[in-house]
């Protein structure tokens, strides 16, 4: 996600927010920008690519003299990587610089409305949209527009703001997208992360959803949405660098697994209004999504393992027929597809090499293609015919996790599309299929808070040479993620296979204290499952069971139960592999491995 630096005081603003803005880096990000006030007026300057563009562009900060400035390094959703797109945004006055972290969940509604007061956008970001708001309720008093505009906008954001009249002032901003303000001997300064400060002080205030931060080189004064005075602590960093970068997480793939309920609501939040699955990104009006006869999914690792699970939730939703295929088997088997096809790639980095290939195969072909992607801008993104971006914001383990669960909520949407427009589903089933989906990340974050209880029980399997994940239907899915999770951070071999497909094979490897971990969240499945687990205990396996609330049966046959909450069968994905990536990460650090840079493997497989 996003990098956001602010600073006021004795220095020269430019050099500090490029300083910080390099602390920000390990974030991700496409382009950057500054603005500073110089004196006069307000001064951008932004740059595509990588920091040092910028910093060269401005001398390290010298072109740009000011005591006051704001800066950002961004990681584009909405709008390709681009100058144009790169914050911070100007209003048409220039007379207010803005940066964001974060999705305007409603700033098409927001646009349309000052399109129709006569504000002209240049830039296809929702962060144009703020400045342009803040214009709109600027009346002389800063506080007092920053308040109307939060009460107008929808969504996750983080903003730095600054006021040419106000030159006095740095504004902060924040619901949902973290902001903290460092309180620096010889000036103030805002980030949207800890690192960004730390060279300047380690005296910090979090500020909180909806509250507002005002800073001039002397004090920091804090706000509520309703423009009341609040009072804060502050808090002492006590971090070292390394561990800031990871908001003092131990490793980027824990952090990012906490950030799996807000990714699900950046990626789903967006896509449903008034009730209704809106997917402007697909390009496809109903009669067209009724023309298609057969999905052809495409991908690779956990994408596929995604694609797995989408066949399931396609054909039980919108009776589509579906078929998953690997990419890097896709491209070679001669794939059979009719003009009528569609072809969906899922791709976390968008520049997979099979799964490029895959698509330039589909498209050569004269298929319709869309591309799942989270990079916004990459080559399966700009190559695909449509894209629908999971926004997942950068994802720096190798090791997948929350790019995975905003693929599973792409799907889910795109699934309840098909079958509203192919009438396969009543209107009072999409509703409590989206009521479902609008409770994932409450119930992931429950989830989540289970890790001691799976720490302790993943350090029993540090020495496992062994691990077997079973399943049925879309448990089969769900543990191939399981089972890939765990042998790629922690190097034991392990098979995921369908619990039906036992006795043909691999029962004969089950052993005494083997741990199999059988993923039991489809009810009418359960019996069978439940069968299959007395066959494995029976034979000596241990079996770790993950399962519904209320599936009380399981606990006469396996040896060790977690329990999911309650949700629509199609989205016990979303929820069952929560434990899973906990069990995997934790028997990886039992390990000692290295959890965010496993041996032999790369974040993106960009060659065959
Ligand atoms: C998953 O944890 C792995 N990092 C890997 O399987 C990954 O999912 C696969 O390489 C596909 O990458 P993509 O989503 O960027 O195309």
């Amino acid at each position: 996600m996003c990098g956001i630096v602010g600073y006021i005081g004795e220095a020269q603003a430019a050099p500090v927010l490029l300083d910080g803005l390099s602390k920000l880096e390990y974030r991700g990000y496409d382009s950057a920008g500054i603005a500073v006030y110089d004196g006069e007026s307000i001064h951008v300057q932004k740059a595509t690519g990588r920091l040092k563009v910028l910093s060269e562009l401005t001398h390290d900060g010298a072109t740009m003299p000011g005591v006051v400035g704001i800066g950002h390094t961004r990681w584009a959703t909405h709008g390709a990587p681009s100058n144009v797109n790169a914050h911070p945004h100007y209003n048409q006055a220039e007379t207010i610089a803005v940066v964001h972290n974060g999705i305007i969940e409603n700033y098409l509604k927001l646009r349309k409305y000052l399109e129709e007061k006569g504000y002209q956008f240049i830039s296809e970001t929702d962060t144009e949209v703020v400045a342009h708001l803040l214009d709109r309720y600027y009346k002389g008093d800063p506080l007092e527009a920053i308040t109307k505009a939060m009460h107008r906008m929808e969504g996750s954001y983080a903003l730095g703001i600054i006021f040419k009249e106000h030159p006095e002032q740095v504004y902060a901003v924040r619901k949902d997208s973290p902001m903290i303000v460092g309180n620096g001997r010889d000036g103030n300064l805002i980030a949207s992360d800890v690192p960004a400060v730390l060279k300047y002080t380690r005296k910090v205030y979090f500020i909180q959803n909806e509250e507002i931060a005002v800073l001039t080189k002397e004090n920091i004064t804090f706000y509520n949405v309703d423009g009341d005075e609040i009072s804060k602590e502050p808090t002492t960093i006590d971090w070292d660098v390394n561990a800031a970068e990871k908001g003092g997480y131990e490793h980027f793939m824990l952090k990012e697994m906490y950030e799996q309920p807000q990714t699900v609501k950046d990626t789903l939040n967006p896509r449903i209004r008034d009730g209704e699955v809106v997917i402007e990104e697909l390009g496809m009006e109903d009669e067209e999504i009724r023309a298609v006869n057969r999905i052809h999914i495409v991908a690779c690792g956990s994408a596929y393992h995604a694609g797995v699970t989408a066949k399931y939730v396609f054909e039980g939703l919108a009776r589509v027929p579906v078929e998953v295929d690997l990419a890097s088997e896709f491209r070679y088997r001669n794939p059979i597809l009719q003009p009528d096809d569609l072809v969906i790639i899922i791709s976390q980095s968008g520049e997979t090499a099979d799964s490029l290939a895959a698509l330039r195969e589909a498209k050569m072909r004269g298929v319709k293609t869309l591309g799942i992607v989270n990079v916004v801008g990459s080559s399966i993104a700009r190559e695909a015919d449509q894209v629908m971006y999971t926004w997942a914001g950068p994802e720096i383990a190798v090791a997948t996790t929350k790019a995975y669960s905003a693929q599973l909520i792409a799907e889910y949407l795109l699934a309840i599309k098909f079958a509203q427009a192919k009438h396969t589903v009543s209107d009072q089933e999409a509703a409590s299929l989206l009521r479902d989906l609008q409770k994932l990340p409450e119930q992931i974050e429950m989830l989540l808070g289970n890790k001691e209880r799976i720490q302790h029980f993943a350090n029993r399997y540090i020495a496992a040479k062994d691990v077997f994940f079973v399943g049925r239907g879309i448990d089969y899915a769900i543990s191939m993620e399981g089972s890939l999770k765990l042998k790629e951070i922690s190097y034991i071999h392990s098979e995921a296979y369908a619990a039906g497909e036992l006795k043909h094979g691999t029962i004969s490897l089950i052993e005494e204290g083997t741990l199999v971990a059988a993923v039991v969240t489809q009810e009418e499945l359960y019996k069978k499952t439940i069968s299959n687990i007395v066959e494995l205990g029976s034979r000596g396996a241990f079996v770790l069971a993950v399962t519904n609330t209320g599936n009380r049966e399981i606990e006469k046959a396996a040896d060790y139960v977690i329990y999911i909450p309650q949700t629509n069968r199609y989205f016990t994905n979303s929820l069952a592999i929560i434990p899973l990536q906990l069990f995997s990460y934790y028997v990886s650090v039992g390990k000692g491995c290295d959890v965010d840079k496993p041996r032999n493997l790369a974040k993106s497989v960009t060659v065959e």
